[in-house]
């Protein structure tokens, strides 16, 4: 049996996919049951870093999703329209969906998940947070049994990859910017990397299904690296100190609240999250009773965010063959503000 993809979307994240999907030696068996069967870009005259026929590309999107042959729909477009459009357009032609775009997971997923779940099929987002950090699935599976206290992380890639750089080698931001985004980094518009907005999103996701109620992205108080100087970074430094743009979801449990921020925070050079450096990212959970747990590793680019994504797809494929019961996100929670400084 064949699975088919369409797959929307090759840049950085679709080209790592493609490459996956289309080297199947030594990896899940799963995969050779899988097959591209469409491509929807913007351009069609662009060159492509990877072998797919060019009889599949088209700049119709609508008509990939609407393709009776095509089983799962997978949405790398990013963005908000016509990304949400399209999902929806996905999900009510009754295709699964597997997705790196946490800036529509965190606006609009309740609409999403509520379509999915009349709809019941599956709608994957490994890869939109953390990039190849296996996260979501485990937060909301492995962890699902304890009570979470808080989630804290370096979430963003690019903006850790300019702190660190800005840190060990003196380096000017706008050099660095433009490094993070020839490495294929950076979001189209790297404001969301810069001003901590990416960040805001994926911690939104994080808490919504870590503590099971829905977080309002527009509630999440948010500051980015913008303002972050030289002279802060060598302050810090002598204080014992390094700066991590650092995505916060903490339950106060005396008031009973959420509270959810993202800025650059002063860790201490002691603390696990003060040595992810470059475009890794790190995500400490702690529960109760498990105590803390640290999950790492490459937080963007096309190979690790591709291998969340095909993993994903793989998961699918997986459920399909097996059960063909379908998921979902819990529904997402409250929050308050906060700024800047403690952890
Ligand atoms: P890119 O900008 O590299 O690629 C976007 C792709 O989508 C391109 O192929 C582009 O076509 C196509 N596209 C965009 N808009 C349209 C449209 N309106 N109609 C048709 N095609 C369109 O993005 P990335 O691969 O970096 O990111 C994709 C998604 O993955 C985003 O949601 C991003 O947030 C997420 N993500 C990215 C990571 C990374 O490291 N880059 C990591 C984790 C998640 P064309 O090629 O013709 O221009
Ligand atoms: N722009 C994002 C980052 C991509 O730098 O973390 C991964 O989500």
């Amino acid at each position: 049996m064949t699975f088919k993809i369409g797959l929307l979307g090759l840049g950085t994240v679709g080209t790592g996919t493609a490459e996956i999907l289309l080297d199947t030696q030594g990896r899940n068996s799963l995969l050779q049951e899988i097959e591209i069967k469409q491509v929807g870009v913007r351009s069609l005259d662009k060159p492509r870093n990877v072998q797919l026929p060019t009889e599949i590309f088209t700049t119709d999107l609508e008509k990939i999703v609407t393709d009776p042959e095509i089983d799962i729909v997978v949405e790398l477009i990013g963005g908000l329209e016509p990304a949400r459009t399209l999902i929806l357009k996905a999900i009510a032609e009754g295709k699964h969906v597997v997705t790196a775009n946490k800036a529509v997971i965190a606006r609009y997923g309740d609409e999403i998940y509520t379509a999915a779940n009349q709809a019941g099929v599956y709608v994957l987002l490994e890869a939109a947070v953390g990039g190849g950090i296996p996260i979501i699935k485990p937060l909301k599976q492995s962890l699902g049994v304890n009570r979470i206290k808080s989630v804290i992380g370096i979430v963003n890639g690019t903006t850790n990859y300019i702190l660190t750089k800005m840190t060990t080698a003196g380096a000017d931001f706008a050099e660095v910017l433009a490094e993070a985004q020839q490495l294929g980094y950076a979001e189209a518009d790297p404001t969301a990397d810069v001003d901590g907005l990416d960040a805001a999103d994926k911690i939104g996701i994080l808490a919504t299904i870590a503590f099971g109620d829905r977080v309002k992205r527009e509630d999440i108080s948010c500051e980015g690296i913008r303002n972050v100087s030289a002279t802060d970074i060598s302050y810090a430094d002598k204080l014992g100190f390094v700066i991590k743009l650092l995505a916060i979801a903490k339950i106060h449990a005396q008031h009973d609240s959420l509270e959810v921020r993202v800025h650059p925070t002063l860790v201490p050079k002691t603390h696990p999250l003060a040595n992810i450096n470059d475009v890794y990212n790190a995500i400490l959970v702690e529960g109760e009773p498990l105590g803390q747990v640290m999950f790492f590793g490459p937080g963007a680019g096309a190979g690790a965010t591709a291998s969340a994504v095909v993993s994903d797809i793989v998961n699918i494929v997986g459920l399909l063959k097996s059960s063909g019961k379908n998921k979902s996100l819990d529904p997402l929670l409250g929050c308050s503000h906060q700024h800047f400084c403690s952890l």
